[in-house]
């Protein structure tokens, strides 16, 4: 028997909890004996909950106590949570974490911690809520060079633009829906403005390079910005907006790595990811283009990837699995010399434009029949020379990175 504890009641930590009382015996049967769980800290009371005996409120007690060889971790944020993981570590416990914002900040030095230790720090939750990205690319994928990696990586910004864009729900309404059915973070602000999935990209980008990605070298950009009327030049087109985090692989031996909402065609696969789902396209060199899909947030879905590393944790006994990267650093590319064509909505009457447009090179004008205002598909540009090129412009109402 392997006994566990749970570091933070929260959804996560309670949909943990669930999941190892409901699937007990699939679980022993996967992991060969049974995972019983033995602590649940946090520094709230929870009377009349299914742990309400197991419920601790000093984090000595499992850093201390040697029967413990699972902590998992969903509090959330760096404080405490990465000291007290750092210090289980140490302890010579494995940990699993659901928390980005952890393996994004400390993620190569826990690694090591784990490796020194032949402890494991698995963190398949912490990107893609259920899907099984992680384990995907540092095992099923180990043959290839991924040379890209695009995914719609939040679940709150992709039911918030799929309410928007297909029920025309307001911004604050489908946010308000989203906090509600525990998909976001304590503070959306971490999900509209894009920083969830830049620390999302950041933790792919560096299980594909084997090293370190600073997320704050990252470009993002959030869907603040977005309204209904570009939802409505978007479906004129036959497209729709999504959140995005990429990264790519480049030749001179930075990545490109960004975040952004992209306006996709009817074609593109991840067109069809709505809702609360994330969906991870991943291009090797030999594989060609995959794609993972599945529930990217909410209590269930992200506690059963937390469920799948505990047993892996416990049928890895004594024995550090190869994974992750390494403290060396990755250079990530400037955003100005990333290429995109553009969307751009502006005020006036296209004839009158014309002039100053055409430095966007063979475009496509686009009109919803609102008044004094039209939008152009623009050439592919490097972001460098469209910043100069628009910089210029006046009358410039929205501009979103299109992929055909
Ligand atoms: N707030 C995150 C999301 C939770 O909406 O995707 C899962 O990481």
């Amino acid at each position: 028997m392997k006994n566990a504890a749970i570091m933070g009641y929260g959804t996560i930590g309670s949909g943990v909890a669930e999941i190892l009382e409901e699937n007990k015996d699939a679980i022993a049967r996967a992991a060969g004996e049974e995972i019983r769980l033995k602590y649940v800290l946090d520094l709230r009371e929870f009377p009349g909950s299914p742990v309400e005996d197991k419920l601790i409120h000093d984090f000595k007690v499992i850093e201390q106590d040697r029967d413990v060889e699972l902590v998992v971790e969903t509090m959330g944020g760096l404080n405490p949570a990465y000291p007290f993981v750092k210090a289980c570590l140490l302890a010579g416990k494995h940990v699993v974490t659901s928390n980005k914002a952890l393996v994004a900040a400390h993620g190569s030095e826990l690694l090591a911690i784990a490796k020194e230790k032949q402890v494991n720090f698995f963190f398949e939750a912490s990107v893609g809520g259920g899907i099984p990205i992680i384990r995907t690319l540092y095992e099923c994928l180990m043959g290839e060079e991924i040379q890209e990696i695009t995914g719609i990586l939040n679940g709150t910004t992709n039911f918030i633009l799929t309410k928007m864009d297909k029920e025309a729900w307001a911004f604050d309404k489908a946010l308000k829906e989203a906090q509600r059915l525990g998909y976001a973070e304590r503070n959306p602000e971490a999900d509209v403005e894009g920083h969830d999935t830049c620390r999302k990209i950041a933790i792919l980008t560096s299980m594909t390079v084997g090293k370190e990605v600073n997320y704050e070298e990252i470009y993002t950009e959030g869907i603040t910005r977005i309204t209904d009327t570009d939802f409505q030049y978007a479906e004129k087109l036959g497209m729709s907006i999504k959140l995005t985090g990429t990264s790519r692989i480049r030749t001179d031996g930075m990545v490109s790595a960004y975040v952004l909402p992209l306006m996709i065609s009817r074609d593109h696969p991840l067109y069809s990811v709505n809702d609360v789902f994330n969906g991870i396209l991943v291009k090797g060199n030999m594989l060609g283009t995959s794609m993972y899909y599945g529930s990217g947030a909410g209590k269930l879905p992200t506690a059963s990837a937390v469920v799948a590393d505990m047993i892996h944790g416990a049928k890895n006994a004594g024995r550090n699995v190869k994974l992750g990267w390494s403290a060396e650093k990755q250079a990530v590319a400037p955003m100005g010399v990333n290429a995109f064509r553009y969307f751009i909505r502006m005020a006036g009457q296209p004839e009158e434009c014309l002039a100053k447009l055409m430095v966007f090179g063979p475009r496509e004008v686009v009109s919803i029949g609102k008044l004094n205002e039209f939008a152009i598909i623009s050439k592919e540009m490097p972001e460098a020379d469209f910043k100069e090129a628009v910089s210029g412009l006046e009358g410039i109402r929205s501009v979103i990175r299109v992929e055909l």
